[in-house]
């Protein structure tokens, strides 16, 4: 479903880096891929290029069969928002609107009404366990709680691919297993995910678990 062939990625400020060196993946609907590896080994780079939130240097990025060179940015906002759902260590949540109203953005370029938009909004506040905070102002939540709100934002539109980036580098224990339950039972309904963590506990969740080391992707 998603093939990276022979993929490199170079940022060039002054003297090269090579974020990625010849990565060849592929991931299949269903998985739930873990990325570990050191800082500034190109994990968020693999995660963003496969997001669709950044280009290849070189090499091919495919999504189901489609090769993605070719599309102009517009049709790469257009795929990255029917397909891809994103969940940030940082929760990325609006102040000011409610958790419910936060979910609801998410839904706000797809085909539902803004009636629909809160109806299903509200049935996934529920899913993560927030019904009861539901109309709560983010700044309110703890930590665990806004990560749940930022899940129910990325899953609300029903995309293929839930990307995470470090999703409990903010949270303690207690919140980490909670968040990881939840990702594990959305996986079990059929949600594909891809989670960047730097922690090996973390990283045990995958049910396939790579290693980025200086740029280059190794299974484990
Ligand atoms: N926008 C950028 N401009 C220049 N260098 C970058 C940029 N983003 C990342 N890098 C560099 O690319 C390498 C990989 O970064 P990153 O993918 O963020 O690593 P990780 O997520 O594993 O910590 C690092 O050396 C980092 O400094
Ligand atoms: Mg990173």
């Amino acid at each position: 479903m998603l093939e990276l062939v022979e993929v490199g990625r170079t940022y060039d400020d002054g003297h090269p880096v090579h974020a990625l060196r010849h990565v060849s993946l592929r991931l299949e609907p269903g998985e739930y891929v873990t990325i570990t590896g050191p800082s500034g080994a190109g994990k968020s780079t693999l995660l963003n290029v496969l997001g669709l939130l950044d280009v290849p240097s070189s090499g091919s990025y495919l999504i189901n069969g489609m090769e993605t060179g070719r599309l102009s940015e517009g049709m790469r906002g257009a795929v990255r928002g029917q397909l891809f759902g994103f969940v940030f260590q940082a929760f990325h949540l609006l102040a000011g609107r409610t958790a419910v109203e936060n979910v609801e953005i998410g839904m706000l370029y797809g085909p539902h009404g803004r009636r629909r938009r809160r109806e299903l909004a509200l049935a996934m506040i529920e899913q993560v366990g927030l019904g009861h905070r539901a109309h709560a102002d983010p700044r309110t939540l703890s930590g665990g709680e806004k990560q749940r709100v930022a899940i129910a934002r990325a899953v609300a539109p029903r995309p293929q691919v839930l990307f995470c980036d470090e999703p409990t580098g903010n949270l303690d224990n207690e919140n980490s297993a909670a968040l990881l339950a939840l990702l594990r039972e959305l996986n079990g309904s059929g949600l594909t995910i891809v989670m960047v963590t730097h922690d090996p506990h973390v990283a045990q969740e995958g049910g396939r678990r790579l290693c980025v080391s200086d740029g280059t992707v190794s299974e484990q």
